[in-house]
């Protein structure tokens, strides 16, 4: 099977923070459990580099916009490294392949007669990148932003967004097109009941952008350009056959554009649309918004190298439920590290140890007789969460299996019943635990990838190596 899952294409206004890592950790993770299922993965991540945001920025460091993009992305690649993301591809929509088939897309969109010309009168957010309407305003600010929106007066090309609410319901209520979670679909129905509006998709004032076809005193709206990166890399990268996309993975924040425009270009265009969009929660710190003026922004490269990179990756995914908001802090991480070390890292190590200490062989056969009856749980199946995206749950089961197995060998007291002479005894208990080692071992693999293949080796040297070092408590 072919699974083609994406991340959003990251604004590179500024250097990365968690939040993206979060999104981008759970992407690795499908991409990683689909791989190890067999199927062949095309995993999509990469920058957002045109409009008005980044030229803004860019004139803030005095720098050209291309060449601002130029000292970003290495940022967001790095973040990706840090974080152990298997990216097949790090695209980027400044890509010139890229530029000239958006062009060609909204050409198409032009000869099937869904683009018109109109005058535009609007509140744009620059930090949004959108028009707001009066009633998205709080005391006249964005409620993003915490900032007034510009009015504008332009001449635009406008997409008949409108044509398209019914088959847009049609296709999310027969699950041809499914959103997630359940709440945000809901959120998503009622609004295109509600009716669509038709939508710009040029700006005059913006000339960091890809020019509009046969009409240079326009660029196209961001969006449409970041939206087709999806398209396009499969493309660019010869790609084709995994369209549509399995899984577009994306924040609360940008849901509408992933589950309404999104959806609605491609039908005007006549291409499949995706199969699921899934809209995750936000991050907050201490019940706020994370944001540079207050100065609470988590950078995560400097918490992978407090914690390492598996530690982030599970904490990152453990707290709450992937479609919700959640409040997120180093203190929290480190107390996420510790549990993972004194339950799973203890119980690898006490396990290894004990089988040398005890002299316990284990059978060369890669088969381990079965020990029935003698723990209470072999099974760890996390499949089922992972397809409904539910890492935690997955964790949860993974933290509980190894609890069990801790309890259990503290329960039967190997050092007990060696002293008791009880030799074949120890050999099944230690067995048993060296059994659920290697499913942990198995089963973790997709969330701590370099942790998994330190446990496989240690199950095969008998060497004992800490998984998850004491902290440094200076640091
Ligand atoms: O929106 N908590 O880029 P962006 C969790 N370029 N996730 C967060 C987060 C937080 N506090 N903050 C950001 C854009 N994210 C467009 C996307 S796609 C065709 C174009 C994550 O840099 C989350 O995935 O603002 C969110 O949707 C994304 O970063 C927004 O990134
Ligand atoms: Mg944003």
């Amino acid at each position: 099977m072919k699974y083609y899952i994406t991340t959003p294409i990251y604004y590179i206004n500024d250097i990365p923070h968690i939040g993206h890592a979060y999104t981008s950790t759970a992407a690795d993770v499908l991409a990683r459990y689909h791989r190890n299922l067999g199927d062949e993965v095309f995993f999509l991540t990469g920058t957002d580099e045109h409009g008005a945001k980044i030229a803004e920025a860019a004139a803030a460091a005095n720098l050209e916009p291309k060449q601002f993009a130029d000292t970003l992305v290495p940022k967001f690649q790095a973040m990706a490294k840090k974080l152990n993301i298997s990216y097949d591809e790090f695209f980027r929509t400044t890509d010139p392949q890229h530029e000239t088939l958006v062009q060609d897309f909204v050409t198409q969109l032009q000869t099937k007669g869904f683009v018109e010309k109109r005058k535009y009168e609007g509140l744009y957010c620059v930090g949004c990148e959108k028009f707001l309407k009066e009633s998205d305003l709080v005391d006249g600010l964005c409620h993003d932003h915490k900032k007034a929106p510009v009015a504008q007066t332009e001449e635009n090309y406008f997409f008949k967004l409108s044509a398209f609410g019914d088959q847009l319901l049609a296709k999310i209520n027969s699950g041809e097109l499914e959103i997630g979670p359940d709440s945000r679909k809901n959120e998503v129905l009622g609004k295109i009941k509600q009716g669509l509006e038709d939508i710009s998709i040029s700006r005059q004032a913006v000339e960091w952008g890809i020019s509009f076809p046969e009409d240079k005193s326009q660029t196209i709206y961001v969006w449409i350009d970041a939206l087709l990166n999806y398209c396009t890399a499969t493309k660019i990268y010869g790609k084709e056959d995994f369209w549509p996309a399995n899984l577009h993975l994306v924040g609360k924040d940008i849901l509408w554009f992933h589950a309404i425009i999104w959806p609605a270009l491609l039908m005007a265009l006549n291409l499949p649309t995706p199969k699921k969009v899934f809209a995750h929660g936000f991050f907050t710190v201490n019940g706020g918004k994370m944001s540079k003026t207050i100065g609470n922004v988590i950078d995560p490269i400097e918490t992978v190298e407090k914690y390492g990179t598996d530690a982030v990756r599970y904490a990152l995914l453990s707290e709450f439920p992937f479609g919700e908001d959640g409040d997120i802090s180093l203190a929290k991480i480190e107390s996420l590290y510790n549990k993972l070390a004194n339950n799973i890292g203890n119980l690898f190590q006490r396990t290894i140890s004990m089988i040398n200490k005890y002299e316990v062989v284990i059978p060369t056969s890669s088969v381990i007789p079965a020990q029935a009856g003698i723990l209470p749980n072999k099974q760890l199946p996390i499949g089922p969460d992972l397809d409904n995206l539910d890492f935690m749950g997955a964790i949860r089961k993974i933290d509980k299996f190894a609890e069990e197995t801790n309890q259990f060998i503290a329960e039967k007291q190997p050092w007990t019943l060696t002293k008791e002479g009880k030799k074949s005894e120890v050999e099944a208990v230690l067995l048993a635990a060296y059994d659920n080692l290697t499913i942990i071992a198995e089963t973790i693999a997709p969330f701590t990838p370099e942790t998994a293949e330190k446990m496989k080796k240690q199950l095969e040297t008998l060497e004992p190596q800490v998984l998850f070092p004491r902290l440094d408590t200076d640091s």
